[in-house]
């Protein structure tokens, strides 16, 4: 990190950061692609693609296809890297694992308990049915991104996290002790507690919106969809873990926007979808709770650093900087024939961000 000025961490007017990457990421297929792509490319060099499409991306060919038609988006003179992931189903093959890993592009599979969240019906029925699946992981070293959430309908909605860890994170980390595991967009102090108590095999995931909202959000002056996402926003208290999980410096916790875009009229519906726009203004966003807890300069650990440290992945040599020059977050972009709505739309952010030093 260089300092433009020799102002305190917390003052600064400028900040250049070793490049970030986005650990948990949504971009969709065909249209959405060319309207959400280029947002994530201007800050982050690489980005874990989520497989949820409509139809599941299960193989690696399917995989590789998608990674061409996201490479296709990315403006010229742009570098953007797209990571990929297999969605788990209960009939993937261990041979597919193998398959994928020799591609040398695909660095993890997803784990969604079926009906958990948006596109997770083929999801995974019960944990024990993947076994053969998580052994061929662990051997070739492919990492296992969890959504991790009971569907219990027994069990309350803001406490289906906690029962997760207790009920499958904690069993699958004792029979795969060797498999490394991404906890994704924690949301409660119970996941940090948890993963604070773990080996290095396991890390989470922070999204911007769980560090700067609490549920309440959900409901100020009426209900707000865009604020809907899964994991659902919690309350303060666990906001509040998650930003000392974020700012404490340890590198089990790093970045992943779960940026999520979904057609405004879908949002702002009856059964609205599930899901927070956030990659536009991202680093921003992040630069905002970093720089409230006095705590900027440990955001390029967070963001840039400790990722592709537990990805085993070489950090970045580019640098994205940070410049303090407030700016309005657009209402809606174009979304092939609709209209997407970010998260904090015609709101004021602090920082601003330039690819390169
Ligand atoms: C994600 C989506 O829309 O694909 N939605 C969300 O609320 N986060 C799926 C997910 O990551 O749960
Ligand atoms: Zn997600």
């Amino acid at each position: 990190m260089t300092q433009s000025t020799p102002m305190a961490p917390n003052s600064l007017s400028q900040l250049t950061l070793t490049r970030p990457d986005d650990w948990h990421l949504h971009v969709r297929d065909a249209q959405a692609l060319a309207a959400v792509v280029p947002h994530t490319a201007a800050q982050f060099a690489r980005a874990i693609i989520m497989p949820n499409l409509s139809t599941p991306v299960t193989t690696t060919e399917q995989a590789l296809a998608y990674r061409e038609r996201i490479l296709a988006s990315v403006p010229k003179g742009v570098r953007f890297e797209p990571l990929m992931t297999l969605y788990l189903t209960d009939t993937l093959a261990p041979t597919e694992i193998e398959r994928a890993h020799q591609s040398g592009h695909v660095v993890a599979c997803k784990l969604y308990p079926q009906g958990a969240t948006t596109n997770s019906d083929k999801g995974v029925t019960s944990i024990e049915k993947i076994y053969p699946v998580l052994e061929a992981m662990q051997k070739t070293g492919t990492k296992l991104l969890v959504h991790g959430e009971v569907t219990d309908p027994d069990v309350d909605v803001f406490d289906r996290e906690a029962v997760f860890i207790d009920r499958h994170l904690e069993p699958l980390r004792k029979r795969f002790p060797a498999l490394k595991i991404v906890f994704e967009h924690i949301t409660t102090q119970n996941a940090v507690q948890y993963v604070k108590s773990a080996d290095q095999n396991l890390a989470a995931t922070l999204t911007a919106h769980h560090l700067l909202f609490n549920r309440n959000a959900l409901f100020k002056g009426g209900m707000r969809p865009h604020y809907y996402c899964l994991p659902v926003l919690k309350k303060e208290v666990h906001r509040l873990a998650l930003v000392e999980a974020a700012t404490s410096g340890d590198p089990r916790f790093f970045l992943g926007t779960d940026s999520a875009p979904h057609a405004a009229h879908l949002k702002e519906h009856a059964q609205a979808c599930a899901g927070c726009y956030t990659a536009f203004g991202a680093m921003s966003m992040y630069a905002e709770i970093f720089e409230r807890l006095g705590r900027l300069d440990r955001l390029e650990g967070f963001a840039s650093h400790f990722g592709p440290d537990f990805y085993e992945l070489p950090r970045n040599t580019d640098h994205l900087t940070l410049v303090k020059a407030p700016w309005v977050l657009p209402e809606s972009f174009a979304y092939g024939d609709a209209l997407l709505k970010p998260l904090m739309g015609g709101e004021t952010l602090a920082w601003q961000t330039r690819l390169g030093a």
